[in-house]
């Protein structure tokens, strides 16, 4: 983000707005971790956002065109629609379990999207840049699936290991090589554009490299969106996935798009990179449209050192994590776990120790120790701020800024560990009277501002930490120590100590 955005920032009310987005899911698997990890991370984004008073949009969705989703639809026994209909309640049902907050799910089967895939075609082509080609690949005939010489495994078919034909085939094409140049020039004069700053390297060398031209139609894919210069032709998978970004904030007339785009990040996970830093931003330019200001590539979630994902077998379901520990902990957990941008190993023993260290004794049995003698103590909860230096807003501000959750739960957590040093140094349960009253000032204000801090972390949690504070859930412009005037309930603890010995 500019220089400017942060002066703006840091010096109060003025309002920026934040567009956000995940890709758009296949919905030939239903979500499992991998998936759901993109989606807690661009909500975490999206949370903080608000919180620090910015007018944000949301986008996540279904990508549900293609030879695969058909594939599945008729392996059913359904029709792409029936199946399409069915499977896309399942992303939303498990993004709702797991407090996903969403401004908009779009579903590229949805009439807006073919408008949009069609006005965008005709924009490419005015620019001069479709032409008619011939597409020459490997195809698995049984799977009806167009395979990358990369994708073959000891030459034969990844899903099926059958083998494979090479088809050549009548297709249209987007000229991408005569971007190479404007695209470098980009990324030198854009440098937060390709992020984290590791990937933007691996990106500017291989467009360096040289860029094909893409084909973006097919005449034997039918589940798709058709190709209106040429009817025999459907456009091939990623111009209809890409152009989602558009149709979400109704392009090109619709209010939501003057206000929201160019977006201010794509979310999407490693290996679609290449189609969100080099293939989207050509066609944009070829479309005339802003460029994104960010794309940030994270990466895998992985089981014993594997990605995780339906085709190995091991995917992890997180309906049935977050019914066992809660959402709020499987979010916590993504966000503190794994450092945004590289791979990480999730374990369910890594996320059971994560709950019993933090989320149990740093975090629950602080509230609830405080709540337990603020509720006891008669009088007025007043006194003098003593903490408020122990807590770095702007450190955690810069850290969420950087898309680094990891460093912004640290110093929260940091804030923390002060406040339960606090009270055990001033061994607060011994205290009486004015003392008594300071020291529960002190933590009180400190948990109020804990609440805050967690919320776009842990929504469920900060609101059931300010109900037993008697507050109202603040935002970022209240994380300061002031009056205290919350009236005490003790509710019981925020988690429960798993049970590791069973
Ligand atoms: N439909 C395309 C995206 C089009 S966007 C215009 C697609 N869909 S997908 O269902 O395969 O989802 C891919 C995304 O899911 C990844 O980019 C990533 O965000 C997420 N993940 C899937 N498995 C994952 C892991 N094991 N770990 C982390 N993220 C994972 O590609």
């Amino acid at each position: 983000m500019s220089a400017a955005y942060h002066a703006f920032r840091q010096h109060g009310d003025h309002i920026s707005k934040f567009y956000i987005t995940t890709p758009i899911y296949y919905v030939n698997s239903v979500p499992h971790i991998g998936t759901a990890y993109t989606t807690i991370m661009s909500d975490i984004l999206a949370r903080w956002h608000r919180l620090a008073g910015d007018d944000v949009f949301f986008l996540t969705g279904t990508d549900e065109h293609g030879e695969k989703v058909a594939k599945a639809a008729s392996a059913n026994g359904e029709s792409p629609k029936e199946f399409t209909d069915r499977i896309s309640v399942k992303f939303i049902d498990v993004w709702k379990k797991l407090n996903i907050s969403y401004d908009r799910f779009i579903r590229t089967t949805e009439a807006e999207h073919t408008k949009t895939v069609d006005r965008f075609v005709q924009l490419l082509s005015d620019s001069g840049d479709i032409y008619k080609g011939e597409y020459a690949g490997w195809y698995c005939v049984p799977d009806e699936t167009f395979l990358t010489e990369l994708q073959l495994v000891n030459g034969r078919c990844p899903e099926c290991g059958r083998e494979v034909k090479w088809v050549k085939e009548e297709a249209y094409f987007f000229r991408l090589s005569k971007y190479k140049d404007r695209l470098l020039e980009y990324y030198k004069s854009h440098k937060d554009f390709l992020s984290p700053e590791f990937r933007s390297k691996e990106i500017s060398n291989r467009v360096e490299g040289g860029l094909k031209d893409l084909d973006i139609t097919r005449i034997s894919v039918d589940w798709a969106i058709g190709f209106q210069p040429d009817p025999k032709h459907y456009i091939y998978v990623w111009i209809d996935a890409l152009t989602n970004y558009l149709t979400g904030i109704d392009w090109p007339d619709g209010e939501k798009f003057k206000e929201f785009w160019p977006a201010d990040v794509h979310v999407v996970g490693k290996e679609i990179n290449w189609f969100h830093s080099v293939i989207w931003p050509a066609m944009l330019m070829s479309a005339k449209i802003e460029l994104p200001r960010k794309v940030f590539a994270h990466g895998w979630l992985t089981v014993a050192g594997e990605k995780m994902g339906k085709s190995k077998g091991n995917a992890i379901d997180p309906v049935q994590l977050a019914d066992k520990y809660s959402a709020d902990a499987l979010r916590y957990f993504c966000a503190r776990e794994i450092s945004f941008g590289r791979d990480g190993d999730f374990s369910e023993a890594k996320l059971v120790e994560r709950i019993n260290n933090e989320l149990v004794a740093d975090l629950g049995n602080f509230l609830n120790r405080v709540v337990t003698m603020a509720e006891k103590f008669d009088g007025k909860i007043e006194g003098e701020p003593e903490l408020e230096g122990k807590l770095d807003l702007d450190g955690i501000r810069k850290s969420m800024d950087e898309l680094d959750t990891l460093s912004a739960l640290d110093t929260i957590w940091k804030f923390l560990g002060e406040l339960n040093k606090y009270v055990n140094d001033k061994a607060v349960w011994k205290l009486e009277g004015k003392e008594l009253s300071n020291a529960l000032y002190n933590l009180l204000e400190g948990a109020r501002i804990i609440s805050i801090l967690i919320s776009p972390f842990m929504p469920d949690t900060a609101a059931r930490m300010s109900e037993q504070i008697g507050v109202k859930l603040g935002t970022l412009k209240d994380c300061k120590f002031g009056e205290f005037n919350g009236k005490v309930s003790k509710k019981g603890f925020l988690f429960k100590k798993v049970d590791t010995k069973a």
